[in-house]
């Protein structure tokens, strides 16, 4: 009996305290600590509404071109900047050339069959460029790698773009920072600026149909080309909709060049004759309209939301794949509950890589095949010029899938349909060399 009041009393004593503590707690650090307290470990993923967002001047700009950096922003964020540094983590990089050699004979003729390494980290973005053994000659190769360039761009306008390429690197200063995706207005409650001016030149009211923390990255993890006349960064499409490898080539076909030619083309190759179209990295064409297109942006599955001990959440601006972070795994879980989406998204990467092998051998004999018909004379330019035809568009295909890095997790049904079409294609192609 006296036991059971001595429970009683300590349970009372105990909730007593922990009342105090989330009253005091909740007085003194506002919301943001109450929340901190009562949901510690126990509640599961944070959201956006638990992000501590604060509303600042923006300090003053310490670059030269007046671009608030990264530095700038460390006393107010100093969790956010500390984590885009560690992007720097994410370092490695293999070489796309020996792991499928087929590759040097598909992009025979341009730069990528000299020179062709994996993606790393948002820090390594003006190393890469400058040590790439790709010919750059203009400074529109430096539209991806760091916002004092779209800076140059946005004050001085697309004549910048062919500018010579040293002569602007070394006016550039910063790696992917703070100005890419919040111009200097850096992140007040949460708000996003489309710095990169092609974006909305492309897309005019359609980008506000886009979620601003997927278009952040759309400014460059897209398909885009030079324009003909300025060598402007351009994407080709006006519209979601037209977010298609069928109506990308399309474009490409149908553009008109300065010279009164149709047809745009990023090479032609030396043994076949093909003109042929280079696609980039379409992460953001591709995820669109993948099953998750409606229903996520790039940041709930690349930015984890994190809690520090003081309580301040924000989002990580470490872009980490999520399969390799705990609190980005555990939303998946919020729709795949009870699945294993690690082992889901390896097999699926799998049957994609391997998919992606046996087409792109299948295209390097067809190459092959049409330059040795080319070198023989066997065939009237009448003949070859539709076997080109056939070429052209199977490497669009095939290259539209292989480039974009996600390896199927993104869509998996548009990587396997681009395969299939390259594929039939190919076996057209052969058909005709006979
Ligand atoms: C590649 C694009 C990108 C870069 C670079 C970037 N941010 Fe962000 N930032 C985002 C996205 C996306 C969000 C999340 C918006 C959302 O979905 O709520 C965000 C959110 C924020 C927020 C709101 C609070 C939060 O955590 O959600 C702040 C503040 C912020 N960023 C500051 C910065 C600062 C400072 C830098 C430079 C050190 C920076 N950002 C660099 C894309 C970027
Ligand atoms: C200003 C252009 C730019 C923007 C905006 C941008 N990225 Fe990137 N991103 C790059 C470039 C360029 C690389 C490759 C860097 C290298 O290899 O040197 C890259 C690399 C990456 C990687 C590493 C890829 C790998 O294979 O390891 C991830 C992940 C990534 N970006 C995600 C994002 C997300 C998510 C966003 C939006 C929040 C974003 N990026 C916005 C240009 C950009
Ligand atoms: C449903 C979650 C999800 C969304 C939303 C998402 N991705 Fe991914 N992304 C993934 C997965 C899963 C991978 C494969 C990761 C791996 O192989 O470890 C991946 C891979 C990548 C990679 C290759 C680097 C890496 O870590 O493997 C890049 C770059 C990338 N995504 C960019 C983007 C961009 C840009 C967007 C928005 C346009 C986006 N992602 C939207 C899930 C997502
Ligand atoms: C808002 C709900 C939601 C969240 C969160 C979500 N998914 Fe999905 N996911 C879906 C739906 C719906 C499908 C389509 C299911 C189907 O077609 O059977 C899907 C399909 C997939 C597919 C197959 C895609 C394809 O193209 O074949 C993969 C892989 C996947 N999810 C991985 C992930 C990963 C990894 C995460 C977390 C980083 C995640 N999902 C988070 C709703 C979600």
């Amino acid at each position: 009996m006296e036991n059971k009041t001595k429970v009683i009393k300590g349970v009372c004593a105990a909730v007593a305290v922990i009342v105090a503590v989330v009253f005091v707690g909740g007085v003194l650090g506002g919301g943001d600590m109450m929340y901190h307290i009562l949901n510690r470990g126990s509640l599961g993923p944070l959201t956006r509404e638990d992000v501590t967002y604060k509303n600042v001047a923006a300090p003053e700009a310490t670059s030269k071109d007046g671009t608030v950096n990264a530095s700038d922003w460390a006393e107010t964020y100093p969790y956010i900047v500390a984590s885009m540094g560690a992007n720097s983590k994410n370092s490695y990089v293999t070489s796309y050339l020996e792991e499928d050699p087929y590759l040097v004979n598909i992009y025979e003729g341009y730069g990528f069959a000299k020179d062709y390494g994996s993606a790393r980290g948002h820090e390594y973005t003006l190393e890469d460029v400058h040590k790439t053994l790709r010919p750059h000659a203009k400074a529109n190769c430096l539209t991806c790698k760091t916002p004092n360039f779209a800076k140059l761009v946005n004050d001085l306008g697309v004549e910048v773009y062919s500018m010579p390429f040293e002569e602007v690197e070394a006016m550039m200063e910063e790696n992917v920072s703070c100005y890419t995706c919040h111009g200097n207005d850096a992140g007040n409650a949460g708000q996003i600026t489309i710095t990169h001016s092609y974006v909305n030149e492309a897309l005019g009211s359609n980008a506000a149909k886009i979620d601003p923390a997927t278009l952040s990255c759309g400014q460059c993890h897209i398909e885009y080309y030079f324009t003909p006349t300025y060598s402007e960064t351009m994407m080709p499409y006006h519209s979601v909709s037209e977010m298609t490898p069928e109506a990308i080539y399309n474009y490409y076909n149908t553009m008109v060049l300065p010279d009164g030619t149709v047809g745009f083309a990023d090479w032609t190759q030396p043994s076949t004759g093909t003109r042929l179209l280079k696609a980039q990295h379409p992460e953001m064409e591709t995820f669109l309209s993948g099953k998750h297109g409606k229903l996520l942006n790039c940041a709930d599955c690349h930015m984890a939301l994190v809690m520090e001990d003081d309580g301040t959440v924000y989002h990580s601006h470490e872009l980490v794949s999520p399969l390799e972070n705990e609190t980005l795994l555990s939303n998946c879980a919020t729709c795949h509950e009870g699945t294993d989406v690690v082992s889901m998204v390896r097999r699926l990467q799998d049957r994609v890589t391997s998919r992606e092998k046996e087409v792109g051998n299948e295209l390097s004999d067809f190459k092959t095949a049409l330059a040795d018909a080319v070198a023989s004379g066997t065939k009237t330019e009448e003949e070859l010029d539709a076997l080109r035809a056939i070429h052209r568009e199977a490497q669009w295909y095939f290259d539209f899938c292989y480039v974009e890095n996600s390896e199927g997790a993104h869509n998996s049904d548009l990587a396997f349909s681009c395969l299939d079409r390259a594929e039939e294609l190919v076996r057209e192609g052969m058909e005709l060399l006979g």
